[in-house]
């Protein structure tokens, strides 16, 4: 492995694109191809850093998450080898060293990656700088979940003006954790940290999606010790070395489904190669119950409209294994073009409905409420945040003017943008592409009549 010159970034040539016309009426068909998880990929590679001997990293997807964390990586000291045609990334983290704040810095604000740096360089160098996040405006997104486990195992968190400087004076011990909410992102810090922790761990109520599972999978490669019991209780046994993984990324069922949304919007048929049932249960059984048909193989998934009306259905979103909050965002333009009255009730996030607006504006009919309307009990009941909505069909969609308000919603105006009559100017495209790679190539392969402006 020829690792790149020290402080060259990763070079990935993404789809630069910033606005875009968009001719809708044309049903999507053809065939594309998802690789790795976006929502795993990442994680995996900041994994890499506990390791003392090389790492691969397989089916990673060309997204800018990726180029994020590979460029805070190298900071490190982490040499990255990236090759884009056979989705491979190599690491070699047998050198971690200090980073420089101010190069830090230039990273704030990109995503939401960094705080998982947080314990692999505690254990590595013994102190680290977080810049500030970034990520998808979906609600407050705030961090202290991660805050409160880092200090658990020992650390000192010192807030500062554009970060997070951390150290661990006397080491990480393991602890016992109990998150108020499954989220992904603190059982993510919890895993990173205690791996390497001396003693156990036990985390209750964590969560357990596919993408978490893979990172345990990873982690018990490198020589972790970890138990995930029926109960949502994770249990890690703290080890005093860790070496380097070979691993395949499962791959990303939020884009799979975000093109099966596509598919029924625009009356399309679109077969996703990659695409694994297990993953996507909760999806398929909606994706039918709304009158959409699919055919699974080895390879992928085909999903097409059959033609005729589509049914509305009523949608909660939770974790795993629930309807995903990821997927509620594209499907509900398909809900635009069904018969009747559906409903959706957004759990996971306060404020996931900001994207709707525009597709009132394009002639949808949409209502957004603050009221739980599902059984499912929600953090956001009887507080100011529209996190359920009521969508009636079908509704003709007419061309308009849009800004991508953030990834997933982004997707969203496109599939509208696709399916509406008349010609769209769709900005803000970049957004997009940080988590749909060649998403530019992918429309153009199911014969979507856009080009850059
Ligand atoms: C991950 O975000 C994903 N992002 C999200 O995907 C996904 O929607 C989410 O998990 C849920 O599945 C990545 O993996 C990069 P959480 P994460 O912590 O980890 C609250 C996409 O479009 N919370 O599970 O940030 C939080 O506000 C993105 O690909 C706290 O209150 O999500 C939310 O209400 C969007 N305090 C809930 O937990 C904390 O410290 C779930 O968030 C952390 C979270």
């Amino acid at each position: 492995m020829t690792p790149p010159a020290q402080g060259e970034r990763l070079t990935i040539e993404v789809d630069m694109v910033d606005l875009m016309r968009v001719r809708g009426g044309n049903p999507l068909r053809g065939e594309i191809t998802v690789r790795g998880a976006k929502n795993f990929v990442a994680k995996a590679m900041v994994a890499a850093l506990l390791g003392e001997t090389p790492s691969v990293l397989r089916n990673v997807p060309l997204i800018r998450d990726v180029d994020v964390v590979a460029g805070l990586l190298r900071l490190h000291g982490v040499a990255v080898d990236y090759d884009d045609a056979g989705g491979v990334l190599q690491f070699d983290s047998s050198n971690v060293e200090i980073a420089h704040v101010r190069d830090i810095d230039a990273h704030a604000g990109s995503s939401r990656i960094p705080i998982l740096f947080c314990g692999p360089l505690l254990h590595r160098l013994g102190e680290a700088f977080i810049p500030d996040l970034g990520g998808c405006h979906i609600g407050d997104r705030p961090i202290d979940y991660h805050l409160r486990i880092l200090r658990d195992f020992g650390a000192v968190v010192d807030k500062q003006e554009r970060g997070i400087h951390i150290t661990a004076p006397r080491g990480l011990t393991g602890t016992k954790i109990e998150l108020p909410y499954p989220s992904v992102g603190a059982t993510e810090q919890t895993l990173l940290t205690a791996v390497r922790a001396a003693g156990k761990t036990q985390l209750k109520n964590a969560a357990i999606e596919p993408e978490i599972m893979d990172l345990i999978a990873v982690l018990q490669k490198m020589g972790a010790v970890i138990s995930v019991d029926t109960d949502r209780v994770i249990r890690i046994e703290g080890v005093d070395r860790l070496t380097g993984y070979v691993h395949t990324s499962l791959p990303d069922r939020i884009e799979a489904a975000s093109w099966a949304s596509a598919a029924l919007a625009t009356s399309g048929d679109i077969y996703v190669r990659g695409a694994q049932q297990p993953d996507m249960m909760t999806y398929l059984n909606t994706f039918r119950k709304v009158g959409g048909v699919f055919e699974i193989d080895d390879e992928g998934i085909r999903f097409l409209h059959p033609g005729g009306e589509l049914n509305s259905i009523v949608i909660e979103t939770d974790v795993h294994p629930g309807f995903m909050t990821d997927w509620q965002q594209p499907l509900v333009v398909a809900l635009t073009q069904a018969r009747g009255l559906s409903i959706v009730h957004e759990t996971v996030y306060e404020n996931r409905f900001g994207f709707t607006e525009a597709l009132n504006g394009m002639g949808a009919q949409i209502q957004v409420y603050r009221e739980c309307l599902g059984q499912l009990e929600c953090r956001f009941g009887q507080r100011n945040f529209y996190h359920s909505a009521a969508i009636s069909g079908p509704t003709k969609l007419t061309a308009a003017e849009i800004v991508v308000p953030d990834l997933r919603g982004g997707f969203s105006h496109l599939i509208a943008a696709l399916a509406a009559e008349g010609t769209s100017l769709v900005r803000g495209i970049e957004q997009i592409n940080r988590g749909y790679e060649h998403f530019m190539r992918k429309l153009a392969a199911l014969g979507a009549d856009v080009e850059m402006v």
